[in-house]
């Protein structure tokens, strides 16, 4: 089985290279933009790719002609994706486009991640079917970007998720859980917001439904997250209390004082019950995930 990963630097993108390059079974190609970061180079062949360049991404898949494509790249940053719609456009609906149209001839099944963004928050706990009502043009460019999937005759599973969490090598962005363990292990005062409502997601767990995916060959949309929705603030609390740190220099704030850009929702999370009956989705509590994290670091 041939399989192309987009967007290998990231987060996501690192679990699965992790994940699949030892499997025999595998012809694993990992793409991203520029060099590759990870440092182990055994069991795949990596390519960099930018999935915005058209040409690129057809010169890519013709070559590679890939039975799986998981689509991880993506624009994340919620706020410069306000600010930047084009290139946002670019990067979270027309990669989209080239990789479905580029693919069409190997019949590839395209596993793309999408958000929890695309719903307003209103309601919280949100299954496959609830409504989508984006607040913010990174939740719009996700919900585009289902929308044209949706609208294709190729095989596609679409996996919507939450505030993503885990080790990476040579991250260029934090993620929550990373961002208050050292904060506060430097002793520095952190402010969190308690207005906003989530189920933080642990990479390896969103992996492995990705993964579960294509070999239970599993079409159409999953939301995938852990069992537990919580505050920000809380979950900030929580890894301070597993390793033991000040909980005195979290500082609660609202999501007002933060001024940001783009417009969040205020509670989300979400129904499991496809994820689980399905891809035999089985998520990791923080607790859980904070042990493995604390395995991770040490090895890297
Ligand atoms: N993280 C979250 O909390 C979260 C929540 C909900 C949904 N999601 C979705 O989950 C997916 C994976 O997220 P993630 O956290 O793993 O993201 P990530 O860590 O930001 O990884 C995305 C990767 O895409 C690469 N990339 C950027 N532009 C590219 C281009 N033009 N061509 C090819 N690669 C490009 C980035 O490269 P560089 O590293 O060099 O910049 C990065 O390595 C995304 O679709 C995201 O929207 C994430």
């Amino acid at each position: 089985m041939k399989i192309l990963i987009t967007g290998s630097n990231g987060l996501l993108g690192q679990k699965l290279l992790h994940k699949l390059r030892l499997d025999k079974n595998i012809d694993l190609h990992a793409t991203s933009i520029g060099d590759n970061r990870v440092t182990v180079k055994e069991g795949y062949a990596y390519h960099s790719l930018d999935i915005t360049n058209k040409q690129e991404v057809y010169d890519l898949i013709d070559k590679i002609k890939p039975n799986v494509i998981l689509n991880t790249a993506a624009m994340t940053n919620v706020d410069e994706c306000e600010i930047k719609r084009d290139e946002c456009e670019n990067l979270n609906i027309n990669s989209v486009k080239y990789l479905v149209s580029a693919s069409k001839d190997f019949n590839s099944h395209i596993i793309h991640i999408s958000t929890d963004f695309i719903y307003d928050g209103k309601k919280g706990f949100y299954s496959e079917e609830d409504k989508a009502n984006p607040l913010s043009f990174y939740g719009l460019s996700k919900l585009r970007s289902e929308d044209f999937l949706k609208s294709t005759d190729c095989k596609w599973t679409i996996i919507r998720t939450i505030v993503v969490y885990g080790v990476t090598e040579k991250p260029k962005k934090n993620n929550i859980i990373l961002w208050a363990k050292k904060s506060l292990e430097e002793g520095k005062e952190i402010s969190v917001v308690k207005d906003q409502f989530r189920a933080p997601t642990f990479a390896e767990d969103l992996a492995d439904a990705c993964i579960a995916a294509f070999k239970k060959k599993k079409y159409g949309i999953f939301n995938v997250s852990s069992e537990e929705i919580i505050s920000i603030y809380d979950i900030v609390l929580r890894v301070a209390k597993f390793y033991n740190l000040n909980t005195g220099l979290i500082k609660k704030i609202s999501t007002k004082d933060l001024n940001q850009r783009a417009v969040r929702p205020y509670k989300t999370g979400f129904v499991l019950n496809k994820a689980k009956e399905l891809l035999n989705y089985s998520p990791h509590s923080i607790e859980e995930s904070l042990i493995e994290i604390t395995k991770q670091l040490k090895k890297i």
